[in-house]
């Protein structure tokens, strides 16, 4: 397959597309952070008029798994316009500009689309209530998405790894303090499901085989603390997990608000692949494998 995807100079983009290269034609859409990348690489600022349409109309990929966005919830806080701007118009652009060419479109939503206030596990069901800025043009890019074609999938995930920055996901917050043997806060009263981006790849993919469409949740299947997971962080690295301090969410000083429950029933995609999706735990040790094999020198090295 001729693979378009965009963010590939993020978390989830680049894992994405160093994973997706060995088996398919990838091109890479990024604003020119990357040298020396594996794959295919194109320029473009998503921001600017008419460059999902330009795109397609370029590339004329069979597939678009769409990661860019602005996804620091603080920086949504700061510039509601561009997160509505770059979260929830764009996505319906690339959809559109998939459902008039046949391309089958993936777009990657959030898990924090809901509030928390539920005892148990959210599923695709459930209403969303979105707590901020970034949580509520992520939920607009579902209904976006979905209304400019039907046939696309939306996933929403949480997902940790190895990032090129070496500092955009959880596992890699607690992994650098702890390594530094420095104290560091977790959320004891914060519940999620995360899934190890490796396995989210392989997911994502078994859903576009498949031809799933509409709407799933794409999270772990093991819910836990974001305490919990530094703890299991620590633990799996042998770091003291007494540097990890419990805390509450609210004393974190974050600008944004945050759900407490994020756990998000995976029923219906386990259904629908006829398969388990992974847990944390496994993820934790594919993470560890991951840095013993020295991938997080190997993707740090691509960002110019
Ligand atoms: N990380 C998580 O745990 C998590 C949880 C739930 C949902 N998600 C969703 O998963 C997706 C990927 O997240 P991520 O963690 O991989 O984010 P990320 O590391 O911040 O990557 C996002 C990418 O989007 C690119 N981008 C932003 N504005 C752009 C523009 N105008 N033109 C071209 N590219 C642009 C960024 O490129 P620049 O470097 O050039 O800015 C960046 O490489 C997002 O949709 C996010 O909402 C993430």
């Amino acid at each position: 397959m001729r693979i378009l995807i965009t963010g590939a100079g993020g978390l989830l983009g680049l894992n994405l597309a160093l994973q997706a290269r060995s088996d398919h034609h990838v091109i890479g859409v990024d604003r020119c952070r990357l040298a020396g990348v594996p794959f295919d690489q194109v320029c473009v600022d998503l921001l600017d008029p008419g460059a999902a349409d330009r795109l397609l109309e370029a590339q004329r990929p069979d597939w678009l798994i769409h990661c860019a966005a602005l996804a620091n919830l603080e920086a949504c806080e700061a510039d509601p316009d561009l997160a509505h701007r770059l979260n929830a118009d764009l996505p319906g652009e690339f959809s559109a500009a998939c459902a008039r060419r046949g391309v089958k479109m993936a777009h990657i939503s959030t898990d924090a689309v809901f509030d928390g206030t539920k005892g148990g596990f959210y599923s695709e069901e459930d209403d969303p209530n979105p707590m901020s800025v970034y949580a509520a043009t992520k939920l607009q890019s579902e209904a976006n998405v979905l209304a400019a074609n039907p046939q696309a999938v939306v996933a929403r995930v949480n997902f940790f790894g190895w990032s090129p920055s070496g500092r955009r996901s959880l596992s890699e917050f607690f992994f650098n303090n702890l390594r530094a043997g420095q104290a560091c806060n977790g959320f004891k009263d914060v519940w999620f499901c995360p899934l190890f981006v490796g396995d989210l790849v392989e997911t994502l993919f078994g859903m576009l085989e498949v031809g799933l469409t509409g709407l799933y949740h794409v999270v772990g299947s093991e819910p836990l603390t974001k305490y919990d997971f530094g703890a299991r962080i620590a633990r799996q690295f042998g770091f003291d997990e007494g540097l990890i301090r419990p805390v509450s969410v609210e004393q974190g000083g974050l600008t944004a608000r945050r759900s407490h429950n994020l756990r998000l029933s995976v029923h219906k995609l386990s259904t629908a692949l006829g398969r388990d999706i992974p847990t944390v735990s496994t993820g934790i040790g594919k993470f560890y494998t991951q840095f013993q094999q020295g991938y997080p020198q190997k993707i740090q090295s691509y960002p110019q």
